[in-house]
C-alpha cells in the first residue's frame, strides 16, 4: 500500500481487510557516551517511523555492530535502553543480528500494525491544513554542542529527554483527530522532512519561524557555528526549492535544516480539528506548537516567513 515511490516514513502491506503490516529499519552511531540511554535513543528513533504511519509496534529485531575493544557490559546496556523503550511502546523483542564493527552501532527493525483505513501517510495533505510540530528542533546542534562541552547539565538533560521520548502519544493523538498527513523528523532536518511531505502531497507549505519550538541554547550555539555537516547537506540539497523571509537571520535558517535525532511528528490537519488535536496533545503531555499551514501547490515548495 506504501512503498518507495512517495518517500514515505515506513513500507506498508495489507494483510486483509482489517490489518496492514508496517515495515521500517533504522540504526546509527552514539550521539551520547551513555550506553543505556543511546540505547533508548536509539530504539525511540527506529519506533518513531511506525507511529509517524499511524501505527501500533508489534514486533522489533535488534541491529548491533560491536567492536572487540569495548567491554561487553556496554553492549548490554544499549541493549537494556531499547528493550525497555519496545516494552514502554507495547511491542516484544524478537531477537536480532550482531556484527562486529569497529564502530558501535544500534537500532531496530520494527514491524507494526495498522487498520488499512488509518494508515497516515505523507502524500495526503492538504491546502488549508494547519501544520504541528510534537518536538523541539536543534538536537544536531545540541549533540555537536555536547562532545565540545559547551552546555548546561539541564540542556543536556532536556535534550537527551526529548531524543529518548517516543511518538506514542502524538501518535495516537493525531489518529483521534484524524490527521490528514504526518512524517517524523529525522536526518533531513524540519525542512528536509517537510518538503518530502509537500512534494508527495503536491501541495506547498508555509512555516512560520517565531512559531516553530527550539531546545534551550540551540540557537545561541547555531550563532557560534556548531552546526553540524549534516545540515549543510540538507540546505544544498534542498536548494531554491524553499525561500527564507528576508528578516531571518543565517542561524535561524541553518536550525532548520539541523539533522535531527529521534525528533518530533509533522502532522498536517484540517483547521477546524487543529485547536482539538493541540489540545488532546496537551493533555497527552506532548508539547506541540502550530508551526504553519498547507498552500496549494506554488513555485516555491516551502515558504519561510
Ligand atoms: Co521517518
Ligand atoms: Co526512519
Ligand atoms: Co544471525
Amino acid at each position: 500500500m506504501v512503498g518507495l515511490n512517495t518517500s514515505d516514513d515506513a513500507a506498508v502491506y495489507r494483510l486483509n481487510e482489517h490489518q496492514a503490516l508496517i515495515q521500517t529499519v533504522d540504526f546509527f552511531t552514539p550521539m551520547i557516551d551513555d550506553p543505556y540511554l543511546f540505547g533508548q535513543i536509539a530504539a525511540a528513533n527506529a519506533l518513531s517511523d511506525v507511529y509517524a504511519m499511524g501505527g501500533q509496534p508489534l514486533l522489533a529485531l535488534n541491529i548491533v555492530c560491536f567492536p572487540d575493544c569495548l567491554p561487553p557490559d556496554v553492549l548490554a546496556e544499549i541493549l537494556r535502553g531499547g528493550a525497555d523503550k519496545v516494552v514502554e511502546a507495547g511491542g516484544i523483542i524478537a531477537g536480532g543480528h550482531t556484527v562486529r564493527d569497529d564502530e558501535p552501532k544500534y537500532g531496530l527493525a520494527v514491524t507494526g500494525l495498522v487498520p488499512p483505513e488509518s494508515i497516515i501517510s505523507n502524500a495526503t495533505a492538504r491546502p488549508g491544513d494547519r501544520l504541528i510540530l510534537t518536538k523541539p528542533l536543534g538536537t544536531g546542534i545540541i549533540n555537536n554542542a555536547i562532545k565540545a562541552d559547551l552546555l548546561s547539565t539541564e540542556t543536556v538533560e532536556r535534550a537527551v529527554l526529548c531524543m529518548s521520548a517516543l511518538n506514542k502519544e502524538a501518535s495516537a493523538a493525531m489518529q483521534q483527530h484524524n490527521a490528514s498527513a504526518c512524517t517524523d523528523i529525522t536526518g533531513f532536518g524540519l525542512l528536509g522532512h517537510a518538503a518530502e511531505l509537500a512534494e508527495a502531497s503536491q501541495v506547498s507549505l508555509e512555516i512560520c519561524f517565531s512559531d516553530v519550538p527550539l531546545l534551550p541554547e540551540a540557537m545561541e550555539m547555531a550563532r557560534m557555528g556548531i552546526i553540524p555537516g549534516g545540515a549543510y547537506n540538507n540546505k544544498e540539497h534542498l536548494g531554491d526549492k524553499v525561500a527564507f523571509d528576508k528578516s531571518l537571520r543565517p542561524e535561524e535558517q541553518m536550525i532548520l535544516f539541523d539533522p535531527q535525532t529521534s525528533g518530533g511528528l509533522l502532522i498536517a490537519v484540517a483547521e477546524a480539528m487543529t485547536d482539538k488535536l493541540v489540545a488532546e496533545l496537551t493533555e497527552r503531555d506532548v508539547q506541540s506548537a502550530v508551526i504553519g499551514r498547507v498552500l496549494p501547490a506554488q513555485n516555491k515548495l516551502i515558504s519561510v516567513i
